[in-house]
């Protein structure tokens, strides 16, 4: 079944997922993150899908936040689920075992900063703009705001964006970490795409275990994270492409790694 709402390509190992409802700058409906999941469901089990670019259709934004006309008309009960749905989707893209880059085109606000927080890396366009404006609603972030966002950037400063709900722009978003480079707003699919080729060219098997490494690690004891780093190190040594790539730099040339 082909997307309504998103457009997916696949390209040189890389799929570009595209949520596409420009004229609602985007929001998450539920077909969006029903189709999101399906996406990364893709993502997950297709061998040529190497890495992931996730962005938003048109000049203005990456994502305006959950679809606001559906949160209006929801209950305590749908709209628990309306998170915890969210929440997962989410949860599924982060820990794909693929390395996934936010192209942030523009406003990142509410869901979509979640949505770019849920990525691994996020190249912003100078034009972007992040927040979690919810409590202007009356209401509260609901797909991981209160979550990720502490623990990319601090308490404190998660607070003071959560709390006044206020936007920044791309420089400030870069000066606290919540985003990894902001580039031209016309280079922002380029840069993201080379940050992800240059990641690509490292052995697979290898970045998927950083992945599992931090997801895992980040909210264990220092001695726990510190032995899951011991076994992943003495699972990779396991490998062909350990072998490859040791012998590569002992060479002095460059390693052809095979996932293996
Ligand atoms: N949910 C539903 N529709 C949204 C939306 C959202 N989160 N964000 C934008 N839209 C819609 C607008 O209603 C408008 O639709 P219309 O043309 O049918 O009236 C269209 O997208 C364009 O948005 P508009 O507000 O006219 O653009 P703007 O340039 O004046 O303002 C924003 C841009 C991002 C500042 C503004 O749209 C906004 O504040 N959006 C909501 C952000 C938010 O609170 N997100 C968290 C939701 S929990």
């Amino acid at each position: 079944m082909p997307f309504t709402t998103l457009l997916v390509d696949l390209a040189d190992g890389i799929a570009r997922i595209t949520v596409n409802r420009p004229d609602k700058l985007n929001a998450l409906n539920a077909t969006v993150i029903r189709e999101l999941g399906e996406a990364v469901e893709r993502v997950e089990h297709e061998a040529d899908i190497r890495g992931v670019i996730v962005t938003g259709a048109g000049a203005k934004a990456f994502v305006a936040g959950a679809d606001i006309a559906e949160i209006a008309g929801q209950g305590p009960i749908d709209g628990k689920g309306r998170a915890l749905e969210g929440q997962a989707v989410f949860r599924r893209l982060e820990r794909c075992g693929k390395p996934v880059v936010a192209a942030v085109n523009g406003f990142a606000l509410g869901g979509g900063c979640e949505l770019a927080m849920a990525c691994h890396l996020r190249v912003a366009s100078e034009q972007a703009k992040f927040g979690q404006p919810e409590v202007k609603l009356g209401i509260g972030p609901g797909y991981g705001g209160t979550v990720r966002l502490p623990r990319l950037v601090g308490k404190a400063r998660a607070l003071e964006l959560l709390l006044t709900g206020r936007m920044i722009d791309a420089a400030e978003a870069y000066r606290i970490g919540l985003v990894n480079q902001v580039v031209p707003a016309d280079r922002v699919i380029a840069e993201s795409e080379a940050l992800l080729r240059g990641i690509l060219e490292n052995g697979p098997l290898a970045v998927q275990a950083c992945l599992e490494a931090v997801d895992a690690g980040f909210d264990m004891s220092l001695d726990e994270a510190l032995l899951l780093e011991a076994n992943y190190f003495g699972l990779l040594s396991g490998t062909a492409d350990m072998k490859e790539g040791t012998a590569a730099f002992l060479e002095k040339r460059k390693a052809v790694f095979r996932g293996v």
